[in-house]
């Protein structure tokens, strides 16, 4: 499968990384075998995320509400990023990857937050994708957080605009994706980017997160370059 079309290909393109449990389970492993399949994933994404010169790929990894699974996942969840990050830092950095991650991180163990800074500060100055990790992450902390700040600063009621309340959320800087994938059948957000999805195109697969490769991505790719983004306005305007 090729991506022909190259003028409308997403800038940014956010995946909520789902079904790995279903898939293992289906193959009669438990769930962590899932997980670690799910990697492989990971790393397919974002070589082709360079390949087709997409410049955001956010992940959602690991949720706020995902803190209430058994705390035996948890821990081999935690393994796994630790592990992972550490086995392809160098080969981010090769590929002129920059490491970014979004979440409260402040929840995470002492080795995983050491890791995870680590590779940030590594690949600081890479520019050819930024690979946006959300870490024990929720939208709805995300946007209390920002409150929280803007409010501590002493802004005034009339000087809270869309783009400074945008400037506090975790996101900052980043813009906002053209692209939402979620595999796995399931068809909700999960408290992932609810403030930065205002106008992004939702597309869902019945794949799993495990089978999720190349192919897969294109065909989502493709899927987005059939839809038309029309901001409110009518067909008529955007055709002018
Ligand atoms: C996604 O797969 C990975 C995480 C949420 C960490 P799941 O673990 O949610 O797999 P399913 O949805 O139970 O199959
Ligand atoms: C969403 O998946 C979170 C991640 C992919 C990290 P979940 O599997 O946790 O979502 P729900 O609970 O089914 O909505
Ligand atoms: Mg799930």
């Amino acid at each position: 499968m090729e991506l022909k079309d190259k003028s409308s290909i997403p800038n940014h393109v956010a995946i909520i990384m789902d079904g790995n449990g279903r898939w293992a389970k289906q193959k009669g492993f438990d769930r962590i075998y899932g997980h670690s399949n799910g990697v492989e994933s990971v790393r397919e994404s974002i070589k082709a995320a360079r390949e087709f010169n997409i410049k955001y790929l956010t992940l959602y990894a690991f949720s706020t509400e995902n803190w209430n699974r058994p705390k035996e996942e948890i821990a081999a969840l935690m393994d796994l990023l630790v592990s992972t990050i550490l086995a392809e830092i160098a080969e981010l950095s090769e590929n002129d990857v920059q490491l970014r991650t979004i979440g409260n991180l402040e929840l995470l163990p002492e080795n995983c937050k050491n890791t995870l800074k680590e590779a940030v500060e590594k690949t600081a100055s890479n520019k050819g994708l930024t690979l946006v990790l959300a870490l024990s992450y929720s939208s709805r902390w995300e946007i209390t957080n920002a409150v929280q700040s803007i409010v501590k600063k002493g802004y005034k009621h009339n000087e809270i605009t869309e783009e400074l309340v945008s400037s506090y959320l975790n996101t900052a800087g980043i813009p906002e994706p053209e692209l939402l994938i979620r595999t796995s059948g399931e068809q909700r957000i999960s408290n992932f980017l609810l403030w930065q999805i205002a106008y992004t195109e939702f597309y869902f697969t019945e794949v799993h997160w495990p089978d999720f490769n190349r192919d897969e991505f294109i065909k989502a790719i493709l899927e987005y370059q059939n839809r038309e983004r029309r901001f409110g306005k009518i067909s008529e305007q955007i055709n002018a």
